[in-house]
């Protein structure tokens, strides 16, 4: 079991008083995590895969430590890590990767659902206008989950790629992966995760669990914000072209009879164009160490308890209506709500007053929220390790409070 008290001890901006529930926008970070990218920074930086002096070797040496770090963490293989900027990045480069290796075409079919993050939306959309192919779109039923049932029927032969959140960022709805994975390679397409908010949060395998590519963020998970990770199974990322040209991604380049002739670097490699977060990625990998020493059993059982106490709290008050699946078996550390009606964002200020840190608005899913009747938004509380029942509670008195104060004010 996990001790959030011992935790909190870790993340000195917790001293300021903060009970801090934002944690599916960004977490905190450790001192350790800080550390480790001060430490490196002022006393073994430089460049990496591109000297053969001694700080340098030593700086690629570190980066490639971060990949097996990462790598290890997810159960894959380092040539499989692929750092980028963010998930919604990583998101990007899986889209583009597939339209720049002709894995869609006119009349081809990409599949995703009403309850996706735009990250996983937006760049399907844009590919798929690109290919001339179509965006087809899972419906969802009244709790705001994917119509998983209706799977069969959607899926057809021109289906090419099935991607979808891992687990929501409103609802908290965690999906079926393995279940969704074995179906879309029945009909041969490849599967696309979100997983932004899936890995901080739970032990993955992404190999076992039939996924080809995945998508999440260092800054939600303990490390810093400007590092992400594409996950791309080992034999695609040996045999796809990567879409982002530049420095780092090739082994030769040569004029052959008038033309640019390309010789791909190895993967992971020859995804990262440009001079890549080699700072960052020192930081994430001791978030993963970190999250490692913890366990992600404990992480995912620790945020499981809480959830289950924060919707029996915040439903025995009739005033608030909670968006998503009522129950906590379906759900995990993510609950979005509304109070009395009050506009979301009056919501969150008035709770920022009582020192709660919450989001609030339309989290990058307009759609979702138009389907729950909520096209205002919502407020949304999102837990983490470091938050204790006490944080719930004091959520769950601001609340009371904020609603008994102003109830009537600030409404829509
Ligand atoms: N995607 C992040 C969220 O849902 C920022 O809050």
């Amino acid at each position: 079991m996990l001790d959030c008290r011992r935790i909190r001890e870790d993340f000195p901006e917790l001293e300021t008083g903060v009970v801090f529930l934002d944690n599916a926008a960004s977490t905190l970070k450790p001192r350790s995590v800080v550390e480790a990218m001060a430490d490196f920074s002022i006393k073994r930086y430089a460049n990496v895969h591109r000297g053969v002096y001694k700080i340098s070797l030593e700086a690629s040496k570190a980066y490639e430590d971060a990949h097996e770090a990462v790598a290890k963490f997810i159960g894959g293989r380092w040539s499989e890590v692929i750092f980028t900027r963010n998930s919604t990045e990583a998101l990007q480069l899986a889209a583009l990767t597939v339209y720049a290796n002709k894995m869609l075409g006119r009349g081809d079919e990409v599949l995703i659902t009403m309850a996706e993050h735009h990250s996983n939306m937006l760049p399907w959309l844009r590919v798929a206008e690109m290919a001339g192919a179509r965006l087809k779109v899972l419906p969802l039923d009244g709790e705001g989950i994917p119509r998983w049932d209706l799977l069969d029927e959607y899926l057809t032969r021109r289906t090419r790629v099935v991607a979808f959140g891992h687990i929501s960022n409103v609802t908290g709805y965690k999906s079926p992966v393995r279940e969704i994975a074995r179906r879309a390679k029945e009909v041969g397409a490849i599967v696309v995760l979100d997983s932004a908010q899936g890995v901080p949060h739970t032990p993955v395998n992404f190999r076992s669990m039939g996924v080809d590519m995945a998508a999440f963020s260092g800054h939600k998970m303990l490390g810093p914000t400007g590092i992400g990770v594409l996950w791309m199974r080992e034999d695609l990322a040996e045999t796809l072209n990567p879409p982002l040209g530049g420095g780092g991604t090739v082994e030769r380049v040569e004029m052959v009879d008038g033309s640019i002739k390309i010789s791909w670097e190895r993967p992971p490699w020859k995804f990262e164009a440009g001079t890549p977060p080699i700072i960052e990625a020192i930081g994430l990998m001791e978030a993963v160490n970190y999250l490692s020493r913890i366990g992600m059993d404990n992480v995912e059982e620790h945020e499981r308890r809480l959830t289950k106490v924060l919707l029996e709290k915040l439903g025995e008050l009739d005033y608030v209506e909670i968006l998503g699946p009522r129950s906590h078996e379906r759900r995990q550390g993510i609950v979005a709500f509304n109070i009395g009606g009050m506009k979301p964002d009056w919501a969150g200020l008035a709770l920022s007053r009582r020192g709660i840190a919450v989001r609030t608005g339309l989290h990058c899913a307009h759609i979702l929220h138009d389907h729950l009747g909520s096209p205002q938004g919502s407020v949304r509380a999102s837990l983490y390790i470091y938050n204790c029942i006490d944080d719930i509670e004091k959520l769950v008195d601001a609340v009371e409070h904020v609603y008994k104060r102003h109830g009537g004010e600030g409404k829509h």
